[in-house]
């Protein structure tokens, strides 16, 4: 078994703690080693602490990785993206700067359907292509692991060969995949005159075809008046509960408070996005321990300016986590720096609260907390090397992505 060390930090930020979601004042608690350094061994950490502690341990042909007196953090946990699509949607981005809103352009045609036209075109080997470019550029943001959901096929064989893609690249020992069925994105130009024929396709045929292939661990549903509402959604996520699919919500983006209770009501890991949510929302989470899934890149690329209440959910003990939504429409960026940039300016996290958001409590959301989010003895070697002296550094030079050198299961990634 290859032994690898990671020597010379300035910082090496363990966050190192309880064994679950941070909440509350432990979302401030970041663990730093100062001249931190730390052990692996087959791809997997076996001990943390000073390089004087780590170097006495140090087995002969150990592989060393100086950091250089850089800061080292655990890969970020991006608990919330669309990674794999055809084509972009810059000329949507250009009218919204023209006057468009998301919604109309959505309701003319344009959004998530014109993204399921092109991408129903493409290849299984087009689109792998595409998402190997996205995956440099999560790498170089420092993230080693996605949430990734499907959603840009909306039949049965397009929402698989989405799903295909993903497991593919999840295979293929870089960017780590946790994959999301997203069949309930929106209601497909075919079926706009009878949705619950749509419905029926959902329920009957391709959840239980995603269930059988093994293809997806949640069921997400864009939870919204104008695309599934309530009732609906309630019987979709029903129907994917009972297959065993865990359960993320898009939302109350749009609306207030329709999504929240809907993933409170059933149970789910996740509520994503709540730009719209209030108190009552707030509460239902909280009593429901859903964990709350911000993107504020979403809100910074469509100009909104209205960013969900994160001190408010800090205070409830929700255990917040971040996402960038990456996505051809709302959200096109991979970049998790700039997504700690936004939390902390727009929505007053404090740096530490921000990068726990981005890796231990990201990692809870998808129950993969006891394998990655923290550099601590068990856990997989996934850590970035960022070029800072400070981890505070790293979200206040906003607009650059700080991955010098990214490692996931202790292997070196191109990035
Ligand atoms: O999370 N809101 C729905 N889904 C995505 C947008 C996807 C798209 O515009 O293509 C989101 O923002
Ligand atoms: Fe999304």
């Amino acid at each position: 078994m290859t032994d690898l060390a990671l020597l010379n930090c300035r910082q090496l930020v363990t966050l190192a703690g309880p064994a679950r979601a941070r909440t509350g004042a432990e979302m401030r608690e970041l663990a730093i080693v100062p001249d931190g350094a730390l052990l692996a061994r087959g791809g997997r950490i076996v001990s943390v602490g000073t390089r004087a502690e780590i170097e006495r341990l140090l087995p002969a042909g150990a592989q060393v990785v100086d950091a250089g007196g850089r800061i080292a953090l655990p890969g970020f946990v991006d608990a919330h993206t669309h990674p794999v699509f055809a084509g972009n949607r810059a000329d949507e981005f250009e009218q919204r700067a023209e006057g468009a809103t998301y919604a109309e352009i959505a309701a003319r045609g344009g959004g998530i359907r014109a993204t399921v036209r092109r991408t129903r075109e493409a290849s299984e080997r087009d689109l792998a292509a595409a998402a190997r470019r996205y995956r440099a550029w999560f790498l170089r943001g420092g993230t080693t692991t996605i949430e990734a959901k499907s959603g840009y096929g909306l039949t049965l064989e397009g929402e698989l060969k989405i799903l295909r893609v993903i497991r593919q690249l999840d295979t293929e020992g870089s960017l780590r995949m946790s994959p999301t069925f997203l069949g309930a994105h929106e209601v497909p130009d075919e079926y706009r005159a009878r949705r619950s024929a749509y419905i029926r396709v959902l329920i009957e045929e391709m959840l239980p075809a995603v269930r059988r292939e093994g293809l997806a661990e949640s069921c997400d549903i864009f939870c919204e008046p104008s695309v599934f509402p309530v009732g609906e959604a309630r019987g979709i996520l029903e129907a994917a509960r009972s297959l065993g699919f865990r359960i993320r919500v898009h939302a109350d983006q749009f609306s207030s408070d329709e999504g929240s209770l809907v993933a409170a009501a059933l149970g789910a890991d996740t509520a994503d996005h709540l730009e719209m949510t209030t108190e009552r929302g707030l509460d239902a989470l909280a009593a429901a321990g859903v964990q709350p899934v911000l993107l504020p890149a979403s809100v910074y690329c469509l100009g909104s300016g209205r960013y969900p209440a994160a001190r408010r959910m800090i205070e409830r003990s929700l255990a917040v986590a971040l996402g960038t939504d990456f996505n051809p429409g709302s959200s096109p960026t991979t970049s998790m720096p700039l997504v700690l940039s936004l939390a902390v300016t727009q929505m007053k996290l404090t740096c530490a609260e921000a990068i726990t958001a981005a890796t231990v409590n990201a990692a809870y959301s998808l129950r993969r907390g006891e394998t990655i989010g923290s550099l601590e003895p068990g856990k997989l070697a996934d850590f970035a090397i960022h070029d800072c002296d400070d981890y505070r550094e790293l979200i206040c030079f906003f607009g650059r992505d700080t991955a010098h050198s990214v490692y996931i299961n202790g292997v070196l990634q191109n990035v």
